[in-house]
């Protein structure tokens, strides 16, 4: 299967993507960029690998990553303050989920960053941003945002059984490329990253495409574990859930659904 052009890529991006690097084998294609972004590389630099050898997920978790993935990390550098990081994830997330459905992948967000199809894993969600003193106090300095999606492979190619992973191959039973994924990726995060600070529209689509919303579950932050029934997310993307002792915020957190619901 055909490998990425990086003019395609750039094509693609309009505003959004300035430069591409495509690498063979990487450890994580965040440590790229943030070797890229250390040396002053501008925002909209995207770099792709056909492979990594230590990707990484949320929480310190490794991320499986090996060929026929997409594996992609884009140096942002916003001009808004560091308040309004979070809602890159979920802005991301959701234009994963859309690219998705439009492949016809039935996918939901599981909150805040997870990509479901039927309750099993195809996608994630990482961004990590380093926050910088600035004359009206802090601001970012960059934000990486990662993104990780099974497309030409199987559960079991990342060591984890059908039950927890889904690929694309897995639910549309034939191969897509990965030029074709990023057709429709690239310009739906156009989209959603420029609704950042107009956030209205985003909670829509984060409510309706939510996994979460209307299930009892169990979330761990910080060594606290909370349980509740997920009610809604609230304007700056946070998960509200109604639990015995009252309606809790959180804005950050371990979803595991509960059974029952
Ligand atoms: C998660 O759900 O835990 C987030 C996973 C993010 C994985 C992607 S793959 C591309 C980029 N490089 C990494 O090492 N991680 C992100």
């Amino acid at each position: 299967m055909k490998w990425l052009d990086e003019k395609d890529i750039l094509r693609l991006g309009r505003s959004l993507i300035g430069a591409v690097e495509l690498r063979e084998e990487v450890g994580s294609t965040q440590e790229v960029a943030r070797e890229l972004a250390a040396v002053d590389a501008p925002g909209g630099t995207l770099v792709i690998s056909r492979r990594q050898a230590g990707g990484k997920g949320r929480l310190g978790r490794v991320w499986g990553s090996p060929e026929g993935g997409l594996w992609m990390s884009l140096l942002l550098r916003p001009d808004f303050g560091p308040e309004l990081a979070p809602r890159i994830t979920q802005a991301a997330s959701v234009a994963v989920a859309r690219t998705l459905i439009g492949l016809g992948v039935e996918a939901r967000i599981k909150w805040p960053n997870d990509i479901l199809v039927g309750g099993r894993k195809i996608s994630g969600v990482l961004a990590e941003s380093n926050t910088i003193p600035g004359e009206n106090g802090p601001r970012l300095g960059f934000v990486i945002l990662g993104i990780g999606l099974n497309v030409n492979l199987d559960p079991e190619d990342l060591g984890l059984s059908e039950r927890r992973a889904a690929s694309v191959r897995g639910e549309l039973g034939r191969d897509v490329p990965l030029a074709e994924v990023l057709s429709c990726l690239i310009p739906n995060l156009e989209t959603m990253l420029d609704e950042i600070e107009d956030f209205r529209d985003t909670l829509k689509d984060l409510r309706e495409l939510s996994d979460t919303l209307g299930r009892r579950v169990r979330v761990r932050r910080l060594g606290e574990v909370v349980e509740g029934m997920a009610v809604d997310i609230d304007p700056e993307g946070a998960l509200m859930l109604s639990t015995r002792s009252g309606l809790v915020t959180l804005f950050e957190g371990d979803v595991e659904r509960l059974r029952g619901v």
